[in-house]
């Protein structure tokens, strides 16, 4: 068991393999963080929770409560209550009044993990992780407070969430109930984030923690291009292979809150969850709200490691679908191929072209349904356009499939269009506050999807379609941020819900897409990577990176949200040049190469690219299934970044068992006057020999490992390579 309760030392300490937690109890019944850090064998720990000369209890003090509070490392910190930092937990009484402190009264350890009612979470058996539920209560207003740490055995995580309970005889109101908290010494740690903005995602941030609050967040209703739900505390001088890290990262694709603390005695607080602004939840006597998952994840193998560990808890302990260890069809869609201009016969000559060069998968993008000329019009109505489509999506599909083709759709749910059927008939079905008019984004309206009635009519719109031809694969888009935050179909004292119901409906509508279409593929979608959160791989085991396909700016990208998750989660696709959103011309080759390190697909009208480069494509299809299984479970290795100022993309994926690798080396901008240069690869085994699958040539692995890998490029801009290793 790695979970120990021990009584003598009033100590909960959770062990993973080279990390621990030790929660503590101070006077019998103040929960406080003893220590986060390497592994510790002793739980004699309580003693740590006044090592850095915290006054005395109220117990041992009585007059100096508020000092006592004010600098105790609560293990859920309360608003209102003496505690001057960032609370986890508002509770707002019928008093009118912010009022709650919760004292310790019992725990339970249970084996494995619970699953989370209507959330997105971890899994895990009792061989891969316990848990222990700590349950603190308040005796004034009889909230009851449930905090849940899962350990896993064998990754260097811990997953915590929170319960919190009206056992009182009078509603209340939570303003706010964050998901997790930890505390640190201040040792000069610094900030890692990620940010961006549409076609612009995963830019990694890393800065100094000052005295004060800071950190990333999200009030957009989605987790946005512009900030994940993630945050990084790391020591000083932490780079891919060294370094302390803990990651907390927020199985939530909401508005979210994550932020660093530094406070008077250089004490750091992180803490993350929903976003309290504008959260307002009620509860009755007797009704519970359940918090997101939080992820905390350690490393002391720097942000490489951090990686890794993610990486393997997401493929073994999120990703739900049968889709995550199949090859992946490839995939052409023809959004980049012909935006709204197309019809049957366009459709077809391009699957045939895509057929003939290998693609498995034919994905019809946005358009396919009437008022649908431009992005102005008629989302919600979800009827097929028989002008472009004369025999239907059925009719279509046969056709696909009769080319040997699978065919997948494209569908964006959550919205409707002001110029729609639906709109006209309900347009309190829209996100609304009384009496004023949403405001448009895109030329569209989000659906309020916290009313059952209009996750009723959003259900059968999205069955009704896949039942209706054969469909493998769908595409699940959201084009546009959540504003005027309110309901038609809420009581007043239940607005502050809206935001968060929204999710939960999104989380059941998708959960009984995974049930009923057990077999199909998912793939999510908010305008790129606006929804790439953890939450969403719960239900999909691909999201679309980015809308933008530049092989160079998708480097970086995907570089960004690769240091989270999975390569295989990427959704990553080869496009026209000169490419449309930045106008760059890179090699078909290095397009390739880009996005083979992701979920693999084309983006283009295969009948227009030149014959040298449909000529690629088959090689690429074969290298894609060569390699797919690869990429799809084994170590990443992040060696050279683009993102730190490098001119070299440099990337590796090693097998498990370390007799296969898979190196892809991509340039920027070429140069003059280069002297050959080596890069160290990683993950290999030393003893071992390596063989290069294109020229034969044979390396020692702890050559590779120390002197290493001959950088061989193509002498021109944006030049590519692919470099197979295998064990002899
Ligand atoms: C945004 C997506 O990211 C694109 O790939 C495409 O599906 C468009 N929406 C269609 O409207």
């Amino acid at each position: 068991m790695n979970i120990c309760a021990d009584q003598t030392h009033n100590v909960f300490k959770l062990d993973t393999p080279r990390f621990s937690l030790a929660l503590a109890l101070a006077d019998g019944k103040w929960l406080g963080q003893a220590y986060c850090g390497p592994r510790l064998e002793t739980a004699d720990l309580a003693w740590a929770l006044s090592l850095d000369q915290r006054p005395n209890t109220p117990d041992t003090l009585p007059r100096e409560t508020v000092s006592f509070f004010d600098c105790f490392p609560s293990a859920y910190p309360a608003a209102n209550m003496g505690d001057f930092r960032e609370p986890c937990l508002a509770v707002r009484t019928v008093h009118g009044q912010i009022d709650c402190l919760p004292r310790f009264k019992g725990y339970e350890i249970l084996p494995g993990k619970p699953a989370l009612e209507g959330l997105p979470a971890t899994f895990g058996d009792p061989e891969d992780c316990n848990t222990i539920k700590i349950i603190l209560a308040d005796d004034v207003t009889g909230v009851e407070v449930e905090l849940y740490y899962t350990a896993f055995t064998g990754l260097d995580v811990i997953a915590q969430s929170v319960r919190v309970r009206n056992g009182g005889e009078s509603p209340v109101w939570l303003e706010r109930a964050l998901s997790a908290c930890l505390s640190f010494p201040y040792e000069g740690q610094k900030l890692v984030t990620l940010h961006g903005s549409w076609a612009r995602e995963g830019a990694i941030q890393t800065r100094d923690i000052g005295v004060g609050v800071q950190g990333t967040y999200s009030s957009r209703g989605i987790t946005g291009h512009q900030d994940q739900p993630f945050m990084a505390v790391v020591s000083p001088g932490t780079d891919q292979e060294q370094g302390t890290v803990c990651g907390m990262h927020l199985l939530y694709s909401g508005s979210f809150l994550a932020q660093v603390q530094r406070d008077q005695h250089d004490s750091l607080r992180t803490v993350i969850g929903v976003h309290p602004d504008g959260f307002r939840w009620k509860l009755a006597p007797g009704e519970a709200f359940q918090t997101p998952e939080a992820v905390l994840v350690f490393s002391d193998g720097g942000l490489g490691q951090m990686t890794r560990t993610l990486h393997d808890l997401y493929r073994g302990h999120l990703i739900r679908s049968p889709w995550l260890h199949r090859p992946r069809p490839v995939l052409l869609n023809n959004w980049e191929a012909t935006y709204f201009d197309f019809d049957e016969e366009r459709l077809l000559r391009i699957a045939r072209r895509a057929a003939e060069l290998g693609v498995e998968l034919f994905v019809l993008d946005d358009g396919w349904y009437e008022n649908r000329h431009t992005d102005s019009g008629g989302l919600g109505d979800w009827k097929v356009d028989r002008k472009k489509l004369p025999h239907g999506l059925d009719g279509l599909a046969e056709r696909v499939n009769a080319l040997g083709l699978k065919f997948g759709l494209w569908m964006e749910p959550e919205m409707v269009s002001p110029d729609s059927e639906l709109y006209r008939a309900h347009p309190d079905w829209a996100i609304r506050t009384a009496g004023r008019d949403p405001m448009l984004c895109r030329d569209q309206y989000v659906l309020d999807l916290s009313c059952p009635e209009v996750e009723k009519y959003v259900w059968e719109k999205v069955s009704g379609t896949l039942k209706s031809a054969n469909i493998s694969y769908l595409k699940w888009d959201m084009n546009r941020p959540v504003t005027n935050l309110g309901s038609a179909g809420q009581p007043p004292d239940r607005q502050g819900e809206v935001g968060h119901r929204y999710v939960l409906a999104l989380y059941r509508l998708q959960e009984r897409l995974t049930r009923e279409f057990p077999d199909l593929l998912l793939e999510n979608c908010c305008s790129g990577a606006g929804r790439f959160d953890p939450g969403m791989l719960f239900y999909s085991p691909q999201i679309w990176g980015s809308d933008d396909t530049d092989a160079l700016e998708r480097l970086r990208i995907q570089e960004g949200l690769s240091m989270l998750y999975p390569l295989s989660s990427i959704g990553a696709h080869v496009s026209d040049c000169p490419n449309h959103e930045v106008g760059r011309v890179t090699p078909f080759e290095t397009r390739g190469n880009t996005a083979l390190t992701g979920a693999f697909g084309y983006e283009l009208d295969v009948t227009a690219i030149a014959p040298e480069e449909q000529e690629q494509i088959p090689a690429q299809i074969e290298r894609y299934h060569r390699f797919c299984g690869l990429v799809q479970s084994g170590d990443y290795y992040r060696l050279s970044s683009l993102q730190a100022g490098s001119r070299l993309d440099a990337r590796m994926v090693v097998s498990k068992d370390r007799k296969q690798a898979l190196v892809v080396l991509t340039r920027s901008l070429n140069a003059p006057n280069q002297r050959p240069k080596f890069i160290r690869l990683r993950g290999l085994d030393p003893s071992a020999v390596y063989a290069d699958g294109d020229t034969g040539r044979e390396y020692p692995g702890e050559v590779l490992l120390h002197i290493g890998l001959p950088v061989e490029l193509p002498g021109w801009d944006f030049g590519s390579r692919l470099i197979s290793l295998t064990q002899k």
